[in-house]
C-alpha cells in the first residue's frame, strides 16, 4: 500500500467514526504514513474500499441536510423549490435584465485588484484585507454571501470560518466545491465593524465590483445565502424565510435564495429546507450540464423527491 493510500482510507475511517459518533466531521489527526515495499496483491479490494469511501464521504454530507427531509408534510414551504415549475413562480413585473447591461472587459482577477484597491466607502477604513472571492472562473454556480466576517477579514478569503465550513459541506453533498466548479463571492467585499448589516450606501458602493464578477463569471445559476444578497441584489425586503426555495432571475439568470449556513448553525432544524433547496439546485444544474448531471446521477438517484 501507498503512503497516499493508507491516508485515503484512515481519513475514511476517520470521517466516517466522527460522523456516526457526533453528526459532524471532526480534525482528523495528522498521519505520516510511509509507502510499503510491495504493493498488496488485493489492490481492487483497495480501489472498493475507496470508491466506498468517497460515496460515504458525499452521503455523510447529504446525511446532515436531509434528516426529516423526505417526511410527508414537512417541507410545505419548498413547493416551488423544483425547476423548471419554479421558474414559472416569476413574476412578469419582476426585472430581467440582460446580463449584456453590465459594462466589464475585466478579467476576475483584475476586479479582485480593484476590490482590494477600493476606497468607495467607509468600510475601506476599518477593514483588515477586502475579500474579493474565490472560485473557478466558468463556475456552474456563483454562490452569494453576505459580506466578510472576522476570519474572512483576516485571510482576505470568502467563507473560510465555521459559516464557510458548513457551507462547503453544503456545496459538496451536491457535488459542487469552489476548487472544481463554483464560485463564492459577497455582495459586500468588506468587513461591516462588529458584522453589522451594511449600510444602503456601502451596499450600493460595492455591488457594481460583485456586478462585473457576475458579468465575467457568467454563471449558469445564482445561489444566495441570507437575506443580505436577496435584499441587495433584488431591492426586496421579504423575509429569507419566505423567499427561499422560490427562483428568481437576477439579469436574466436564475437565481434560487436559501438560509444562511450561520443561521443553519444557530438552527439545525431549517437544515431540512436548505436541503430541499440544495436538491433543487442541483437538479436544475443536472439539466444544464451533463458532465455535472453524470457525476451527481447516484446522489439524485437516492432522492425520493
Ligand atoms: N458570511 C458571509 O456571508 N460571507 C462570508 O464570506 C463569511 C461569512
Amino acid at each position: 500500500m501507498t503512503a497516499e493510500q493508507k491516508l485515503s482510507a484512515a481519513r475514511f475511517l476517520d470521517t466516517a467514526g466522527a460522523f456516526l459518533k457526533t453528526g459532524y466531521f471532526d480534525e482528523c489527526e495528522p498521519y505520516n504514513f510511509t509507502d510499503d515495499e510491495e504493493l498488496p496483491v488485493n489492490a481492487a479490494a483497495y480501489s472498493a474500499v475507496k470508491s466506498v469511501a468517497e460515496t460515504v464521504a458525499v452521503y455523510c454530507g447529504e446525511a446532515e441536510y436531509c434528516a426529516d427531509s423526505e417526511i410527508p408534510g414537512l417541507n410545505k414551504d419548498a413547493g416551488n423549490a423544483e425547476a423548471p415549475d419554479s421558474i414559472k413562480s416569476i413574476k412578469p413585473t419582476d426585472s430581467i435584465k440582460s446580463i449584456d447591461s453590465i459594462k466589464t472587459t475585466d478579467s476576475i482577477a483584475a476586479i479582485a485588484d480593484a476590490v482590494c484597491k477600493c476606497t468607495n466607502c467607509g468600510l475601506h477604513t476599518t477593514r483588515i484585507k477586502a475579500v474579493p472571492g474565490e472560485g473557478v472562473e466558468n463556475p456552474l454556480v456563483l454562490v452569494v454571501g453576505e459580506g466578510p466576517g472576522a476570519d474572512e477579514d483576516a485571510s482576505g478569503r470568502p467563507f473560510v470560518g465555521a459559516a464557510g465550513r458548513l457551507l462547503d459541506k453544503m456545496l459538496l453533498a451536491i457535488g459542487l466545491d469552489r476548487k472544481k466548479n463554483c464560485f463564492i463571492a459577497n455582495v459586500i467585499k468588506c468587513r461591516p465593524p462588529q458584522n453589522r448589516d451594511p449600510y444602503p450606501d456601502e451596499a450600493a458602493a460595492c455591488l457594481p465590483f460583485f456586478e462585473q464578477q457576475l458579468a465575467a463569471l457568467n454563471p449558469p445559476l445564482i445561489l444566495t445565502v441570507g437575506k443580505i444578497p436577496v435584499k441587495a441584489l433584488l431591492g426586496t425586503d421579504e423575509g429569507i424565510t419566505r423567499l427561499r426555495g422560490n427562483w428568481k432571475l437576477y439579469h436574466g439568470i436564475p437565481l434560487l435564495p436559501t438560509f444562511h449556513p450561520s443561521y443553519l448553525l444557530r438552527d439545525a432544524s431549517q437544515k431540512r429546507f436548505a436541503w430541499e433547496d440544495l436538491k433543487a439546485l442541483c437538479r436544475r444544474l443536472a439539466e444544464i450540464d451533463s458532465a455535472y448531471a453524470a457525476e451527481t446521477a447516484q446522489i439524485r438517484a437516492g432522492w425520493n423527491s
